[in-house]
């Protein structure tokens, strides 16, 4: 008799081990149960009007509304290059230094996919942002995860040099840091920088969060000794300017970088979000307020969020960056944050994001939670007023 051979998995077997279907899973229980859903991290009001005019004047005027240049419109690559300047006193050359990309997760995607050999070993601080693994996993290399503990979720130095090998090609970096919160200071990028140096490892670093800094300060990895060369730095349009549909990120590296990585964008998606670009450009100018501004009121729903979750019962991790908050469930009497958060909409009316999805080591990750709070006020207040039905078991 003739055996039935086994029908091949449709998912390529790298992929198929990343079960991050959870976002979709808890967006689907925020609706079917009316709950607020502090899940995902996208805000509920739109960025600047003039902005989005902005968008609006150049889709009917005809500018980007055909593919725009490969590299991104040139006056989005100066606004980003006059950005980098203006914040953090670095000379990045418009012409050959930026690349624009469909949001920045594209630019994840195809920095790794361009500088990762199958087999490369990648260091990432975990628990990571979910594409992470992903992209590493598309691109044939070997995630290697350092863990950052509660309750400081400090990136462990030791531990980061012990994980470097001879097959170590990069060290993927997210400060601020989601989901923890965690703003890495000088003197740890130092040391991350000086032992890149010191293995001659590449670092891509993912700085989303840039502007949502509210204790310390944001340090770009590249603006540090023997960085510039080596560093793949990359942001975004989403967060800074509330703009999440936009998908306009780019990246600033040496000519070489971006020369790599442009070469896989190319094949990705080639270009992007023609009118947007335009509009974004317009954003990158905005005044220092405008900045200062998105820290200040994010950092007044920190302070709200952080004292309403420990007053309904959390172990709260206050973060200094991004609008992310960690908590902890045990003082629930809770072990697993997967079965929490999908008792919780139920529960409370809430949805939260289990942090384990964010880990390797599940051990560490097992009775975290996360709460997004880049939500209006009365929302928030809303969420924290149904959280404090929960009862510390
Ligand atoms: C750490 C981090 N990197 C990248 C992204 C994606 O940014 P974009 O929307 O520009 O693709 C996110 C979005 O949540 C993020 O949290």
């Amino acid at each position: 008799m003739v055996q039935q051979a086994q029908p091949r998995p449709l998912l390529n077997r790298r992929l198929a081990d990343l079960g991050t279907t959870i976002f979709a899973e808890m967006s689907e229980l925020a609706v079917s149960t009316g709950s607020v859903n502090l899940g995902q991290g996208f805000p509920d009001t739109d960025g600047p009007e003039q902005i989005a005019r902005a968008a609006a004047d150049a889709i009917l005027s005809g500018r980007g509304n055909q593919y725009p240049p490969g590299a991104g419109i040139g006056e989005l690559r100066t606004a980003i290059a006059a950005h980098q300047r203006r914040f953090y006193d670095l000379d990045v050359d418009p012409g050959t230094e930026v690349l624009v990309t469909a949001g920045a997760t594209e630019a994840i995607a195809a920095a790794l996919l361009a500088l990762v050999e199958p087999g490369d070993e990648v260091i990432a601080f975990e628990p990571y942002y979910d594409s992470y693994a992903a992209c590493i996993a598309m691109a044939a290399g070997i995630r290697v995860p350092v863990t950052l503990r509660a309750p400081d979720f400090r990136p462990d130095l030791d531990e980061l040099r012990a994980a470097v090998t001879d097959r170590t090609r990069l060290i993927l970096l997210n400060s601020p840091h989601n989901p923890t919160g965690s703003v890495f200071t000088r003197a740890e990028l130092t040391a991350i920088a000086e032992l890149a140096t010191a293995s001659d490892l590449l670092v891509i670093s993912d700085e989303v969060y840039e502007h949502m800094v509210f204790d310390g300060e944001h340090v770009p990895i590249a603006s540090l000794p023997g960085m510039r060369e080596r560093t793949v730095s990359i942001s975004s349009a989403a967060k800074t300017f509330s703009f999440t549909g936009w998908k306009i990120g780019w990246i600033t590296a040496t000519p070489d970088l971006v020369t790599a990585v442009r070469t896989v964008k190319q094949f990705l998606t080639f270009v992007s979000g023609g009118p947007f670009q335009y509009a974004i450009a317009e954003a990158l100018a905005m005044p220092r307020d405008y900045f200062s501004g998105v820290a200040g009121s994010l950092a007044a729903r920190r302070d709200m969020m952080c004292d309403g979750l420990a007053a309904a019962g959390f172990e709260v991790y206050r973060p200094a960056g991004t609008y992310f908050i960690t908590t902890d469930i045990r003082p629930f009497g809770e072990s697993s944050g997967l079965d929490f958060c999908r008792k919780l909409p139920y529960q409370a009316g809430v949805v939260a994001i289990p942090s384990v999805v964010f880990y390797d080591n599940a051990e560490a990750g097992q009775t975290q939670v996360r709460f997004a709070f880049c939500k209006k006020v009365e929302v928030l207040a809303e969420a924290l007023a149904r959280l404090s039905a929960l009862r510390p078991g």
